[in-house]
């Protein structure tokens, strides 16, 4: 490029940013003032790093709940991921194409197998010993509360889908969220075995979120992923890639990462003669097993023999 052109092009820029700043009655020469003094943006400034990395907070000495904490953290940071996309989609509403909404549902799709993949930090990268030791101070908290967990299922499913299943034939499509959320999966698994009551691990969840997923769930309902496919044109209903992309969401959150998850609560909590109590206080052998709840976001998606296998084992991609 010739001096000259740069010279067009500055002048050109100038006077497109000279117009940006007069639309909003502002002193453009001020601002550029401001530029002489502003600092260079540095990696650590833009990426908070050391926010990030004062973030891990141990309870205890043994240096493994260091790995926990920040496998949490990372998790947390996939899920808030995923829900980006969710969001995004949301706001498509009526105006989806079947192309761009499967490329949205394969994002998501990518940072739950990374999930997956990654979780035998947790599975094999801790010391047993040390895990039942530093878990002891943390009790009753739980993975269980993870509430962005709860949200994109949520963001996922019709919210029937979420009711457990033994419950679900007294509600509808339509029913009021509110009613069904007394009857939300999770909270059968999360009584406690002895007397039956709800388990601490629920009150505290629930003080601190019902109130934000219920609102989230009525928010969703014409916009989960589900109600957007519905939404779509006939001919788009038919996409290969999005029917792929959403099986494979389907697959993913509902059994692949549930069974490497159980996976490290048998490592962990399973011992002869019995077994060691959840953090949670619940009956988590029969609550975590994806193949005995069978939560299914999209279930119109699969035929009968799938869905009679569903959770046995995961699924390859
Ligand atoms: C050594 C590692 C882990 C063990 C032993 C473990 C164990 C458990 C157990 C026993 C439960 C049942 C609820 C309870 O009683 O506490 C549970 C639930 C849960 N945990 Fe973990 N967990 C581990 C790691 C993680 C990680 C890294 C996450 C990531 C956020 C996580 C997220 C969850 C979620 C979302 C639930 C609820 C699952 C559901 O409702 O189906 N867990 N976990």
């Amino acid at each position: 490029m010739s001096e000259k052109n740069i010279d067009t092009d500055l002048t050109e820029l100038i006077s497109k940013l000279k117009s940006k700043y007069e639309e909003n009655s502002q002193d453009f020469k001020a601002y550029l003032e401001g530029l002489l003094y502003q600092d260079f943006t540095s990696y650590w400034d833009y990426i908070q790093v050391d926010t990030l990395l004062s973030l891990q907070k141990p309870k205890t000495k043994l240096k493994d709940e260091s790995i926990f904490i920040m496998y949490h953290q990372i998790t947390e940071l996939y899920f808030k991921l995923c829900l980006h996309e969710f969001e995004q989609l949301a706001e498509l509403k009526g105006k989806l194409k079947a192309d761009f909404f499967a490329m949205r549902v394969k994002r998501i799709n990518a940072y739950f197998r990374n999930l997956t993949n990654s979780f035998e930090i947790m599975v094999d990268g801790m010391e047993k010993e040390q895990f039942l030791k530093f878990r002891m101070s943390l009790l009753p908290a739980s993975g269980f509360q993870s509430a962005q967990y709860r949200m994109i299922e949520i963001c996922s499913a019709n919210f029937l889908r979420l009711v457990d299943k033994d419950h679900r034939g007294k509600f509808s499509e339509q029913s009021n969220i509110e009613e069904m959320f007394e009857f939300i999966y999770w909270k059968a698994g999360a009584t406690e075995i002895e007397t039956g009551k709800k388990t601490l691990t629920l009150t505290q969840f629930e003080a601190k979120y019902a109130p934000a997923l219920i609102k989230l769930a009525n928010d969703c309902r014409d916009c989960n992923l589900w109600a957007l496919y519905k939404g779509l044109p006939e001919a788009e209903k038919q996409n290969v890639e999005l029917i792929t992309q959403l099986k494979k969401l389907d697959q993913n959150v509902n059994v692949n990462w549930p069974l490497i998850h159980y996976k490290s609560a048998v490592r962990y909590l399973q011992k002869h003669p019995s077994d060691v109590a959840a953090t949670g206080g619940t009956n988590w052998q029969k609550y975590l097993p994806p193949r005995f709840q069978v939560r299914v976001f999209f279930p119109e998606l699969w035929n009968a023999e799938e869905l009679s296998e569903w959770g046995k084992s995961a699924f390859l991609d």
